[in-house]
């Protein structure tokens, strides 16, 4: 997620949940191709396993960027045909390329052949207004046949003209069962499913019939939520607790801090950490407060975590 999950966040959630697959925010092709493209390639090896996510549809670029994205390192490729903003779609890429399902088919093919990790496609259920489901079939069996084996499908169809991304989140309506009906269709593909997925038991019931859940807003807003995603998956790891988090992190953010980076971008992504818990709040206030961060310094993180447990004592 633009301007969320950055390494930072990636390395906090690494910290919670050590199997869950984790993504990049989407970086278009452009910024690889002219611009600083080690910054936008880096990522700390404790990520794994972590996906890139690419935004573009010119395949000869989608191309290079797959061989920089391999060689990077990167456990899987994802390009992204879901975002709708007006500047994405100026840009001729995003969910406006649902509508060019050989396009895409090409796009895949070229990032197939240029690199050997997975390559695979997140995207909507529609376009604009229409329900009808011709168009998800036409454009789920063309790029799989160029390649993808791997959909993740964000169940709200995307609203071109008059939403903003942020409308397009929430106004177009949620409908599971049309992706419950395109894994029937497609029953060799693998179907994640998107959107409004908020709690495990949620994911649980879905996991019914999905072959796996993405959860975005709700992972960064209460990351300890990815505290049960281990065991969900059959693969459970150490308890844990969120101080055990925290304690973890002292070290990253301490190399971090060495390298010039501000405790502010380091420590965004930790907000939510205690959310619901006593004194979480108390915790967020402390770890946003402008003048504490001023300091640069770890002594932040200790203020936020003291006042929360004198708050619960
Ligand atoms: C701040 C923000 C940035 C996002 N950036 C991206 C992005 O870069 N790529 C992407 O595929 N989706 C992006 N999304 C959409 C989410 O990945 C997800 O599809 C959407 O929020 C629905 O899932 P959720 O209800 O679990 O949040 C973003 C969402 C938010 C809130």
């Amino acid at each position: 997620m633009i301007d969320w999950t950055d390494r930072h966040c990636r390395r906090f959630h690494r910290a919670i949940s050590q199997h869950t697959w984790l993504y990049t925010e989407m970086i278009t092709t452009g910024a690889l191709v002219y611009g600083d493209r080690n910054r936008f390639l880096a990522f700390n090896e404790e990520e794994h396993p972590v996906a890139f996510q690419i935004g573009g549809s010119d395949p000869e670029h989608l191309a290079a960027c797959a061989k920089w994205i391999e060689q990077a390192g990167y456990d899987e490729l994802n390009l992204n045909v879901g975002c709708p903003s007006e500047r994405v779609q100026k840009g001729s890429f995003g969910a406006c390329l649902m509508a060019e399902p050989d396009l895409v088919a090409d796009c895949v093919k070229a990032m197939r052949d240029a690199c050997s990790i997975d390559v695979t496609v997140k995207h909507r259920i529609g376009l604009d207004y229409d329900e009808s489901e011709t168009m998800l079939y036409e454009f789920v069996g063309k790029v799989s046949e160029a390649g993808c084996n791997t959909f993740i499908v964000h169940a709200r169809n995307a609203v071109l003209k008059g939403l903003s991304p942020k409308e397009n989140r929430d106004i177009p309506p949620l409908r599971y069962e049309v992706v419950k009906r395109l894994k029937q269709h497609f029953p060799h593909l693998q179907i994640i499913l998107n959107g409004g997925i908020t709690t495990v038991d949620a994911i649980k019931s879905h996991l019914d019939w999905a072959d796996g859940c993405m959860i975005g807003r709700e992972a960064y807003s209460n990351p300890w939520l990815l505290a049960q995603f281990d065991e969900v998956i059959g693969q459970p790891t150490d308890t844990r607790t969120r101080f055990n988090v925290i304690d973890e992190l002292r070290a990253y953010a301490d190399q971090e801090l060495r390298k010039g980076e501000s405790i502010r971008n380091i420590t965004k992504s930790w907000l939510g950490l205690f959310h619901g818990q006593p004194g979480g709040r108390l915790y967020r206030q402390v770890l946003s407060d402008s003048t504490l961060l001023k300091a640069n310094n770890w002594q932040v993180v200790e203020d936020a975590l003291a006042k929360m447990l004198k708050h619960a004592a």
